[in-house]
């Protein structure tokens, strides 16, 4: 099989292609990236002489080079997307362009080359917030209600590939995920941001009262649970992913990252918060557990633990994220 990743040098495409090289090592992968700020090549390293990978510098929003790059293709696998909610805030425009274009770019060149599956990658911020101190989850029956710019783009995706898929019978799929953490999380995320400001001896920068929500899923669960979507997932179908993390709020994500580096609480810092900030995610992902038989497989305590030894024994990796371009984004953000 032939796969188009597209978006495979950022957090989640890169972990989805070492997992699927080493999961289905005859399977060919072509990796499009535009490599935006986002984009790093060195998450790849370990198989950039694969001769299964080959990796492909463009735009998803270029006709003509998706055109040509789709035509022997079995399956796309789209992950690209302009992803952090604050950059669309300061400027929306990359994310309506890439977000939304681009989806509809790849979604016409999935049409006309014949792909066997379209596999959409969403999040559960297209679903908006819910209430603190309730047990309401998000399921796949849920109401649209982006309330970020960034979130509106990708609803619209997700709208754009759903009427591709009645329309013109294009077989797709879409999963909707909570938020991943783990290797090679692009440190403007709150989960790396924190670690690594903490190891730097700096001050974690928590937005509002830090009361807010957040369910969390290892990027590796989410990779599994592409994958069994796309061998046994059901054409038009959607399928909600989320973690094991039960209405933890970001004050007690932050106090667990405190506890296993042996920080004190004092390097808490209240900021300024995020405009519209949505106050509570939960994913219900009994769905994909009851047809497709995935879980997650260790609770999020655990893998907080593994991702911390990451960032512990990857600092070369992180610091020059850290000392580059990034540098000025984090001079604005937090000025
Ligand atoms: P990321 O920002 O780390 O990576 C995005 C990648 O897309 C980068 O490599 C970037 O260079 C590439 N890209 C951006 N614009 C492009 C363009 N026009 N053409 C080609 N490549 C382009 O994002 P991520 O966190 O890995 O998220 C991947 C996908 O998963 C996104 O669609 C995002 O909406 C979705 N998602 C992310 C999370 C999360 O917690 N990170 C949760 C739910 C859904
Ligand atoms: O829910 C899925 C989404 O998760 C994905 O669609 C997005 O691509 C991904 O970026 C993520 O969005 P969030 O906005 O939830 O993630 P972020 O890491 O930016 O923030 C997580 C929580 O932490 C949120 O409540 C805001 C808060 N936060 C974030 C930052 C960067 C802070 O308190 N301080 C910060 O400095």
């Amino acid at each position: 099989m032939k796969l188009l990743v597209t978006g495979g040098a950022g957090f989640i495409g890169s972990n989805f292609i070492l997992y699927w090289l080493k999961k289905h090592p005859n399977d060919k992968i072509v990796n499009l990236d535009k490599l935006t700020y986002a984009g790093n090549l060195e998450n790849l390293k370990s198989v950039e002489k694969n001769p299964n990978y080959e990796f492909i510098h463009g735009d998803i929003c270029n006709p003509q080079l998706v055109n040509q790059i789709t035509s022997n293709i079995d399956v796309i696998v789209h992950f690209a997307a302009e992803s952090h909610v604050d950059r669309s805030i300061l400027d929306a425009a990359p994310f309506i362009k890439t977000n939304i274009e681009g989806t509809y770019v790849l979604l016409e060149a999935a049409l006309k080359n014949k792909v066997s599956r379209f596999h959409h990658v969403s999040t559960d911020e297209v679903f908006g917030a819910l209430p603190l101190n309730s047990k309401v989850k998000f399921t796949e029956k849920t109401a649209y209600n982006p309330r970020s710019p960034y979130a509106a783009s990708k609803a619209a995706s997700d709208h754009l590939v759903r009427a591709y898929q009645i329309t013109y019978n294009l077989p797709s799929t879409i999963s909707n995920c909570s938020n991943n953490f783990g290797p090679f999380h692009f440190p403007e995320k709150f989960i790396p941001l924190a670690i690594t400001n903490l190891i730097e001896g700096k001050k974690v920068p928590v937005y509002g009262d830090g009361l807010y929500v957040r369910d969390w899923l290892y990027v590796e669960d989410h990779c599994r649970a592409i994958d069994l979507i796309l061998q046994k997932g059901n054409i038009g179908e959607t399928y909600f992913i989320g973690g094991l993390t039960d209405d933890i709020n970001n004050i007690e994500v932050i106090k667990k990252i405190l506890r296993l580096l042996n920080k004190e609480e004092s390097n808490i810092e209240y900021v300024k918060d995020r405009p519209g900030h949505d106050r509570r995610y939960s994913i219900d992902w009994n769905k994909i557990n009851k047809e497709l038989g995935w879980k997650p497989e260790h609770d999020f305590d655990e893998y907080l633990k593994m991702t911390i030894d990451w960032f512990i024994k990857n600092q070369d990796w992180w610091k020059r994220i850290k000392t580059g371009k990034y540098l000025d984004y984090y001079k604005k953000q937090y000025a």
